[in-house]
């Protein structure tokens, strides 16, 4: 941009609610398109490389600004039509479906080793192949709805917030990421809701019922498990297995789960038989969960003989799959229904060589360490934000001879690498494993390791 004195004045930065047409160039991580205006970058949410777009400016900060598309004004070359549609609209659920798969799993790979060499500032690692879905639609085994008021005094509808507004909600009838029993459930239970005229939650009026619905499937055992989140009120007897009250605005206290019908969910997964309760974290996708697992178990190189850590360890999953092979197996997690399941889990499977501890990662290490002694392995699987400088400590003093990193985000694995390198650990190999297709969420699994005094790196812990 020229000034009228000719000197090269700075970009102007769009104002919030000004409306752009822009060219989408490329995908920033988390999965929005990068397009320029007037040389400023701006982060377009709901459009593609290639895309010719209208879009409306959310946020507007000195380098940078933040976009929704509102209207796709030209389709780039390699768009492929969506296949989930909800009220006119993409499926909020899946944002990179315009993508073709394979261009979906080039980008969460290049996105890898960028964060890794860019962010981590790493390099000398072998970058392996990404581990494509099994399943590129209906392979969440959990999804969560929102009731409210349809468009236009439609009634009751349940289903996901329209673009961009959070007081209209689009009803679904055929989510292509859930199973077709899982939509059926669903659909039933706003049969049940219509009928009975039962009002959705209305956050502004602070008045009405329904809050949300959550459908868990087990993939392998067909069990469908619904839990129906509501404001306090009398309700005639939902067709659901859990009913959670919530108390107050914007989110509220959750009050205690009630169960009218199955408590648990059963799950197979890697020929272990699981049950978790409903606070527990489980992978969303049960299939890709076992190859990942699967990379894991590879990456910790075990004999037979090793003492193993599973730090964030949820219902023991890594821990449990991974025990067979181990001498001991430690389990760490901090939510202690999540602890209660994987106990049970391992007493149903006769897996008598792992232990569980409930316990904050940030404190739970130095007293394990002390009960257990040090691992060989440690394995860590933490949660989108990664690792804290302090954990990354703790994890350091386990001294263990191999670290796997299981990540669900690179963008926080980059930084957590770079601390674990400059302590003396090597990073030896990475593997992203696609979980979550027509979506930018990235797994990846990394292997670090640590040459013990006098021996050559990269042999047996
Ligand atoms: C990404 S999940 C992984 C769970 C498990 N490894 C699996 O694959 O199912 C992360 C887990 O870390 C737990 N968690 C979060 N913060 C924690 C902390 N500070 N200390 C210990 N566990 C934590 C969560 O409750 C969750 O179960």
């Amino acid at each position: 941009m020229e000034s009228a004195t000719g000197s090269t004045a700075a970009p102007r930065a769009p104002r919030r609610g000004e409306r752009i047409d822009v060219e989408i160039e490329s995908l920033a991580f988390g999965g929005r398109g990068v397009a320029r205006a007037d040389g400023f970058v701006v982060f377009v949410a709901g459009a593609l490389p290639g895309d010719r777009v209208r879009a409306e400016i959310t946020k507007s900060k000195k380098r940078f600004a933040e976009a929704r598309t509102v209207e796709l004004l030209r389709a780039g070359a390699d768009r492929v039509p969506d296949r989930c549609v909800h009220g006119g609209e993409p499926c909020p659920g899946a944002p990179w479906q315009g993508l073709a798969y394979e261009s979906q799993l080039a980008q969460k790979q290049a996105q890898v080793d960028e964060a890794l060499r860019r962010l981590g500032g790493l390099d000398g690692f072998e970058l392996e192949e990404i581990v494509p879905a099994v399943a590129e639609w209906r392979y969440r085994n959990k999804l969560e709805y929102s009731f409210g008021a349809g468009d236009e005094g439609a009634g009751l509808a349940l289903g996901f917030h329209a673009r961009g507004r959070w007081d209209l909600i689009v009803d679904v009838d055929d989510c292509k990421l859930a199973s077709e029993p899982g939509n059926a459930a669903r659909n039933a239970v706003r049969e049940w809701a219509r009928l009975e005229g039962v009002p959705p939650y209305d956050a502004r009026a602070r008045a009405g019922t329904l809050r949300n619905l959550v459908v868990r499937e087990g993939r392998r055992t067909g069990q469908i498990q619904t839990r129906l989140v509501t404001a306090p009120a009398k309700l005639p007897r939902p067709p659901v297995d859990l009913h959670t009250v919530i108390e107050g605005d914007s989110g509220g206290t959750e009050g205690p789960t009630g169960a009218i019908g199955e408590e648990l969910l059963r799950e197979e997964l890697c020929g272990l038989r699981l049950a978790m309760s409903h606070g527990a974290f489980f992978q969303t996708n049960t299939e890709m969960a076992e190859r990942l697992y699967a990379v894991a178990a590879e990456y910790a190189g075990l004999s037979g003989r090793e003492r193993v850590f599973d730090l964030y360890c949820g219902i023991g999953t890594i821990g449990l799959t991974m025990a067979p092979r181990a001498g001991e197996v430690w389990g760490l997690e901090i939510v202690p229904e999540a602890i209660v399941d994987a106990e049970r889990n391992a007493r149903r499977n006769k897996i008598e060589n792992i232990r569980f501890l409930a316990a904050n990662a940030r404190t739970g290490v130095r007293p394990l360490l002390e009960e257990a002694g040090k691992p060989d392995v440690v394995v860590i699987d933490p949660p989108r934000a990664g690792l804290s400088a302090k954990i990354v400590r703790r994890v350091l003093e386990c001294e263990a001879r191999r670290i796997v990193y299981v990540s669900c985000n690179p963008t926080t694995l980059a930084p957590n690498a770079a601390q674990l390198v400059e302590a003396g650990y090597s990073l030896r190999r990475v593997r992203p494993v696609d979980m979550f297709p027509q979506t930018p969420h990235i797994e990846c699994v990394a292997l670090f390791e640590k040459a013990a005094p006098g021996r050559a790196s990269g042999g047996e812990v």
